[in-house]
């Protein structure tokens, strides 16, 4: 078993990591840091415990992190994911067991982490990445005791030409999903994450799950009405009352997900289901291109240079000609075979995943 620390910000795409690192056979799930992000922290941290209770893992311990940015306001999601940062569901159970206060987040990731053996904990980060960046501040010297670091974040566009490859509603160009030029996890914080990724050591220990990735991997009507395990038979009432409530959970929940990003990016094929990529990388490297020990060859072994833009204030909407604020951006650079960098896989096998 692969020992995990997920850090998140529950939210919809996030439970999906929850479930996944808390109940995959090959995952050893250590413990959840929680930060603010699609919501408050309060909201992140009760949706985190909520989660565990509906697939009673409420034995995995949950610490609350940081409230807001290194150096910012804190910014949230309500519009994709509404305002508890979990809408759209009446299945999520109340949580029984408390959110470990005794120690604060980090300090928790440097105690869990250190009690594994040297090279073996995975740090899975889906969200924001003020609490790692807390940790390697404090302790710059667990760098060299994970096996990596499993982040969700990023838009590089097109990987060898750097070049826009999402469109907004109006048609014109953009990268991000929160700025023309940023993803939300990246630009909320570019501070936290410029103190990842300038550090060599820890970018070559990084794994990178960008939007272009995320995007090949939908929550189409099939898979959503696929987690009822019902087959096609979901619009009868009698068997939807069949239905388990843990499935009704995931389903509502990805149904929610599926309307806001209809709403606001007009994405009718389905949501992309982000955050259990970074979890998945890891434990099932070779749905990826890797093999079973997560080693990459050809297209799937690039690394990657990855600057982050923090200059410049947090800006608005539009596309990329009419913004002039790349605050958050990500820029990648494909360095020559043999040189350290971030991993940034590119591929996926859709189908043998969900
Ligand atoms: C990321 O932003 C959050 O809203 C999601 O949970 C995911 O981690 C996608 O850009
Ligand atoms: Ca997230």
């Amino acid at each position: 078993q692969v020992p995990i620390w997920l850090d998140c910000d529950t939210g919809h795409d996030d439970a999906f990591a929850v479930l996944l690192s808390a109940q995959h056979p090959a995952a050893k799930l250590l413990g959840i840091s929680t930060v603010y992000g699609n919501a408050p922290l309060e909201r992140t941290t009760e949706n985190t415990r909520a989660i565990l209770k509906a697939i009673g893992r409420e034995d995995v311990p949950v610490f609350p992190g940081a409230q807001r940015p290194l150096s910012r306001e804190a910014a949230h999601a309500p519009d994709i994911h509404g305002e508890t940062g979990l809408d759209g569901t009446t299945f999520l159970p109340e949580p029984t067991v408390p959110a470990r206060t005794d120690m604060s987040a980090v300090d928790a990731m440097i105690q869990f982490i250190s009690s594994q053996p040297r090279g073996c904990v995975w740090i899975v980060a889906v969200a924001c990445l003020t609490n790692i960046a807390m940790l390697f501040a404090k302790r710059g010297d667990l760098v060299n005791h994970i096996a990596g670091l499993s982040i969700m974040g990023g838009a590089i566009g097109d990987r060898f030409t750097n070049a826009p490859m999402g469109k907004t509603k109006g048609g014109g160009e953009r990268f991000g999903n929160w700025t023309p030029w940023a993803e939300f996890n990246i630009y909320i914080d570019p501070e936290a994450a410029d103190i990842i990724f300038s550090n060599p050591a820890l970018a070559a220990k990084t794994t990178l799950i960008t939007l272009d990735l995320t995007h090949q991997f939908l929550a189409t009507p099939e898979i959503q009405y696929g987690f009822l395990g019902i087959g096609q038979s979901w619009n009868s009432e009698p068997t939807m009352r069949s239905v388990t409530p843990l499935r009704r959970l995931f389903f509502e929940i990805l149904t929610f997900f599926a309307k806001t990003y209809a709403e606001q990016f007009g994405l009718v094929a389905g949501p992309p289901n982000h955050d259990p990529l970074a979890v998945a990388i890891v434990l099932v490297p070779q749905f990826f291109g890797c093999n079973a020990l997560g080693e990459c060859s050809g297209d799937q072994g690039e690394r990657f240079h990855v600057k982050i833009i923090t200059d410049g204030a947090h800006s608005s909407s539009g596309d990329i000609t009419s913004d002039p604020s790349q605050c958050g951006r990500t820029v990648a650079t494909l360095l020559p075979p043999g040189y350290e960098g971030v991993r940034i896989p590119r591929g996926l096998n859709t189908k043998e995943l969900w």
